[in-house]
């Protein structure tokens, strides 16, 4: 018997640049042009962000001397699923995209999915650009290469890690974003410095006392600080397996929130809730001050997301779906508590008895 090993590590370079800023279209198309990621580009986005930001994004892009096609997709979670994705790849096909094709996604969370698991199994996998539009997809969707469609069984069942080129993180794009959209986004920015920056609470927490969640420096600041936060976790876990967790923090009992609304709760309203129970579990089990618990509920109120279960939704449904999943998972809850603010950690040890008291604490 030989035995040859395929030497792989180290060999491939995912590494890529996030730029962040405002109207930084005409830059974006300097850049990409110079890098020369490949010979033609489709931009792809849904109709919304067509319609208020396609023409502009192409302009710039045709400026710098780009080859782009553009397609659009329906708005909304259901064409993150496998007949969009088909649709898409056949619209590619038709347009003779190649493996010197780059896409371009231009969006929120759904098409930068989409698009991203499009180009990682087309033609093998060809490159793809993330423009993120959504607060979440700035702060969070675009950076670390997760990729992925949805099915009938489940969210993000099928997917892949396909690194982008490169992030370009223009926060004018915010400016139409509708309210409900930015305060998804805000959830997770919260979340982020819960478990890595508390600073971020204290600008956030004057943001909204003065009614600026909108302002743009503010805006730049928080996207900037967030995408500092992914990007050192992406560096350290590439493929989700570690300390790359953490940022699931609000998201075990929001998940189980998600689904019992049958998803007529938002995923950031959702996530608010599982992060006031995920404060609370850390408050009873593991110390947390109450103040650090109070705290992470009055901003999430302040911004204006949920802190409570909604009416229609009890408590035992919650338990009985986290249950399910501690079944699928070997027989153990994963939730991520704090010690302190900025000091998360993974615990498997919740007991059933005191998520049954946190859970009926939180009822309207
Ligand atoms: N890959 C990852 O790491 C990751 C992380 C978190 C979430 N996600 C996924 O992200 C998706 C949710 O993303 P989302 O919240 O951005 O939702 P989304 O992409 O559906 O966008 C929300 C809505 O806002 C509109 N929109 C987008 N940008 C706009 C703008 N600038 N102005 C006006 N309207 C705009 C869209 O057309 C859409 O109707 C989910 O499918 C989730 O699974 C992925």
């Amino acid at each position: 018997m030989k035995t040859l090993k395929v030497h792989l590590y180290r060999k491939t370079n995912h590494s890529y640049e996030i730029h962040i800023g405002q109207e930084i279209l005409d830059r974006m198309g300097m850049i990409i042009a110079m890098h020369r990621w490949a010979k033609r580009y489709v931009l792809v986005t849904d109709e919304n962000v067509g319609v208020l930001h396609g023409g502009r994004v192409q302009a710039a892009l045709e400026q710098a001397g780009l080859a782009v096609d553009r397609i659009a997709v329906a708005s909304g979670e259901a064409s993150k699923g496998i007949p969009v994705l088909l649709a898409l790849t056949d619209r590619l096909t038709a347009l003779e995209a190649d493996r010197q094709t780059a896409l371009i996604a231009l969006g929120g969370g759904v098409v930068g999915d989409l698009t991203g698991f499009a180009a990682s199994i087309y033609m093998r996998g060809i490159p793809v650009i993330q423009v993120p539009t959504t607060l979440l997809a700035q702060v969070d969707s675009s950076i670390g290469g997760k990729t992925g469609v949805d099915t009938p069984a489940g969210k993000n069942l099928l997917g892949a890690f396909h690194q982008p080129k490169a992030v370009f993180t223009d926060v004018a794009f915010l400016r139409t974003l509708p309210e409900a959209m930015l305060c998804c986004g805000l959830a997770e920015v919260i979340k982020y410095g819960v478990v890595d920056s508390p600073d971020l609470l204290d600008d956030l927490e004057e943001a909204a006392a003065g009614n600026g969640l909108r302002e743009p420096l503010f805006l730049g600041r928080i996207v900037a600080t967030a995408c500092r936060i992914k990007k050192q976790l992406v560096e350290n876990d590439e493929r989700d397996l570690g300390v790359r967790r953490i940022l699931n923090f609000g998201h075990t009992v929001g998940h189980a929130v998600e689904a019992a609304s049958d998803y007529r709760l938002s995923h950031g309203e959702s996530v608010a809730i599982g992060m006031v129970a995920a404060a609370r579990l850390s408050e009873r089990l593991h110390g947390m001050p109450a103040a650090d618990a109070s705290r992470i509920e009055s901003l999430i109120r302040a911004v204006g997301l949920p802190v409570r279960l909604p009416a229609g939704i009890n408590p035992e449904e919650i338990r009985s779906r986290l249950n399910l999943d501690k079944k699928k998972e070997g027989g153990t809850i994963h939730f991520v508590l704090i010690k302190k603010m900025g000091m998360p950690f993974m615990s498997g040890d919740v007991p059933e008895g005191v998520l049954r008291e946190t859970l009926e604490d939180m009822k309207p």
